[in-house]
């Protein structure tokens, strides 16, 4: 009797399992901020497309990163904006914690368009931009990238994930420097992202193919990471922002 209680409820296990690797659902909302890990110290205008959204809403703050797609526009996902206040954008910088570090942009704006069918539950359709109050100066510190379009789905390509989130479970701030990691695109393995990275971008080839999304709840185990994949959105970025 107690080996058949003990088979079905591994099989009961087993059954949630496959359906969160099968499916991808998210983790709860609440660690749905995402970091690197396992990555290493990017270096100065090595990805000046990299931006910090430093994001008020009601009740709290979260840190996001973004990519700088035009000198108007910055992309990120849709669950960073849901709700919020005002968002501060960093553009050029490399220690994150540097306010005077050279290079640097920072500005405050209230102007965000998320996806209209961006759906909380299933993070379906993670996407949306923000318009930035005054352009962005462009120089070897601040650049945008190109976004994907097309139906490539850059599958076993050569991925880098960008970000300031946090590089271990436990750490309470933000890593000073900006970090990468390069990896198969959804061959993850040990390194990818954590909270605070949500919203970055995922380049191949000098191109932004994804946009972090979500991962599992703890960041030190072996566990997909997902993007939105940009292609799937680019007649909507186009739509609503200046890039043509
Ligand atoms: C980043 O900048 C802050 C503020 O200037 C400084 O205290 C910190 O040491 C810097 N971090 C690194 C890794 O250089």
């Amino acid at each position: 009797m107690a080996i058949i209680l003990i088979l079905l409820i591994c099989g009961t296990v087993n059954l949630v399992t496959a359906q969160v690797a099968d499916f991808l659902y998210p983790f709860n909302h609440l660690s749905s901020q995402l970091r690197i890990v396992g990555g290493q110290d990017a270096s100065a205008k090595q990805f000046p497309f990299q931006t910090g959204l430093y994001i008020s809403y009601q009740l709290k703050s979260a840190f996001c990163g973004g990519s700088l797609i035009s000198e108007n526009y910055v992309l990120t996902a849709a669950h960073c904006l849901e709700g919020a206040l005002s968002i501060n954008v960093v553009l050029g910088a490399l220690n994150i914690s540097d306010e005077s570090e050279p290079g640097r942009q920072s500005q405050t704006t209230t102007s965000y368009t998320i996806h209209p069918q961006w759906d909380s539950s299933y993070y379906k359709n993670d996407v949306g931009v923000v318009r930035l109050s005054s352009p962005a100066i462009l120089n070897e510190y601040v650049q945008k990238i190109t976004v994907a379009s097309g139906v490539d789905t850059y599958a076993n390509q050569q991925g880098t994930v960008i970000g300031w989130g946090k590089t271990y479970d436990d750490q309470q701030t933000l890593t000073d420097i900006l970090q990468y990691v390069s990896n198969k695109i959804y061959r993850e393995g040990n390194k990818g992202f954590c909270q605070g990275d949500s919203g970055g971008p995922l380049i191949s080839n000098g191109v932004q193919v994804g946009i972090v999304s979500f991962s599992y709840k703890s960041c030190q185990v072996s566990m997909p990471s997902v993007f939105a994949r940009v292609s799937e959105f680019s007649e909507w970025i186009k739509d609503n922002t200046d890039i043509v």
